[in-house]
């Protein structure tokens, strides 16, 4: 096995070690015990939207499985676990009633947790809207944002007791422009302007939501907002490959650190946008909500991309993967940037295509320390899918994984020694699970599921990491006891 860094890197002993994963991802049970439906089960079932015809209506079955996996979660030592509440469990329409035995669950699913020494840090939203909310304009409209405040008052009434650490946003990014502007992710929408109008509404959301959080849960209260910022470089040193990389950044990162931590969206942003939108939905006040403090930012990383302008015009996709790591669509994502052309980033690669970067990361977290000094942040997110093989000995043998964790841990550490604050590391994901428009295709998972069977088998990388959690240094890519 190769890895270019390194191991042994030692963290400090109060760093939180976690591994994460989301409701429409893992729980199955979609229409049990009250759930309403969200747009991800109306996308799925919606041929053509996710390969294979996957949907999330059985998942793991996690609904019907926390004790197992809590069980898991300890046997890894985790002290963390980073899970997202279904909001159609909580409300179905997305509004009103209080379903309660959504809440119940939930609040069992901490209770184990807390059972085990485990710290339950949740994610509000995690792209499961009730499907009443799109229908009654989705997120461009300014409506779901009063909506999500309510819901995150009535989960954090119900579980703010025992859970501390609160993320409002799962990726905004994803959210509003592959949910509104390629449609490649649920609703599956395609228009420029309404995913911009997301943009802000989803902004709205957390600064309403965060602030309902913080009443009811009080002085101990964690806030966080879990963004997908891009590390974007651009091809060459010519002005206009430089400008395309400008604007890239602002639709990327700009229009959510901007309003949550300068209090204002980038003037650029604006002027580059102002043929596709006037921003006549940012509100008086707006702003001022975005921008209510956050305790953590959450950050998930996974590749590196590259822009240049481009000398033709945009063809349009067709659903294959394009070079920006997403299926490539008729309308792009980017709103705005149809002169502007991804680059095919060189190897390795995993199996989502996404080129392997730790160098990134690292980048990442030096630029954001240094736009804003004293931000605590988490890596929220991390990890890579491959194409897993079971051995004959039932084991499975993820060398490729457990590099990929090496590197971006060992990455992290590097920016820690140059004094950026890093709190805390979340892998991605604990186990194999409904990977959005690719299905069950693409395995993420450090614990192997058998869909047909359902039973979680440890894969290498799971007892690499939780040697790594047990001695809070970087193991050799050969070290954990039970490799092999
Ligand atoms: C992120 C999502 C997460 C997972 C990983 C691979 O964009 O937040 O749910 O799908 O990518």
């Amino acid at each position: 096995m190769t890895t270019s860094r390194p191991s042994g890197r030692q963290f400090p002993a109060d760093f939180l070690w976690g591994s994460a994963t989301a409701s429409y991802q893992i729980e199955g049970a979609a229409a049990e015990d009250g759930r309403g439906p969200s747009i991800w089960d109306t996308f799925s079932a919606t041929p053509g939207k996710v390969l294979n015809g996957d949907t999330g209506a059985v998942a793991i079955d996690h609904y019907h499985r926390t004790a197992e996996d809590v069980a898991l979660m300890k046997a890894h030592g985790l002290h963390a676990y980073r899970f997202s509440i279904a909001w159609p469990r909580i409300q179905p329409t997305g509004s009103g009633a209080v379903n309660q035995k959504g809440l119940d669950f939930y609040s069992r699913l901490v209770d184990q947790l807390v059972e085990a020494g485990i710290d339950p840090v949740v994610t509000l939203y995690h792209w499961d809207l009730p499907q009443a909310l799109e229908d009654a304009g989705g997120w461009p409209a300014r409506d779901t944002a009063y909506r999500f405040a309510d819901y995150a008052a009535v989960v954090a009434e119900a579980l703010g007791d025992r859970v501390k650490i609160w993320t409002t946003l799962n990726e905004p990014w994803c959210s509003a422009y592959l949910g509104y502007a390629s449609g490649v992710h649920a609703p599956g929408r395609e228009n420029h302007a309404d995913s911009l109008a997301a943009v802000h509404h989803l902004n709205l959301a957390h600064g309403l939501g965060g602030r309902a959080v913080r009443e009811i849960v009080g002085a101990e209260t964690q806030l966080s907002i879990t963004l997908n910022l891009h590390v974007t470089r651009a091809a060459s040193t010519s002005p206009e490959d430089i400008d395309a990389k400008r604007r890239i950044d602002g639709l990327a990162n700009g229009v959510f650190l901007g309003p949550l931590l300068d209090g204002a969206y980038p003037a650029d942003v604006l002027a580059d946008t102002a043929e596709i939108t006037d921003w006549s939905f940012v509100r008086d006040g707006d702003l001022e909500t975005i921008n209510t403090g956050i305790d953590v930012l959450g950050v998930n990383y996974y590749s590196t991309g590259m822009v240049r302008k481009s000398q033709t015009p945009r063809v349009p996709g067709d659903g294959t993967p394009g070079p920006d790591g997403h299926k490539s669509s008729p309308l792009s994502p980017w709103p705005g940037t149809d002169d502007i052309e991804w680059m095919a980033m060189p190897g390795p690669h995993t199996a989502m295509g996404w080129n392997i970067d730790p160098e990134g990361l690292t980048e990442l977290l030096l630029d954001l320390h240094a736009a804003y000094p004293g931000l605590p942040l988490a890596i929220t997110e991390n990890g890579a899918a491959f194409d897993d093989e079971v051995t004959p000995d039932g084991r499975v043998h993820d060398e490729r994984r457990v590099s990929y964790l090496h590197d971006h841990i060992d990455a992290v550490g590097v920016a820690m020694d140059k004094g950026v604050d890093v709190r805390g590391y979340f892998v991605w994901s604990l186990f194999d699970n409904f990977e959005w428009a690719y299905g069950y295709d693409r395995r993420f998972g450090i614990v192997r599921v058998d869909y047909d069977t359902l039973e979680r088998t440890r894969k290498d990388s799971s007892y690499w990491y939780a040697e790594l959690v047990r001695t809070g240094a970087i193991p050799s890519v050969e070290s954990a006891p039970e490799l092999g």
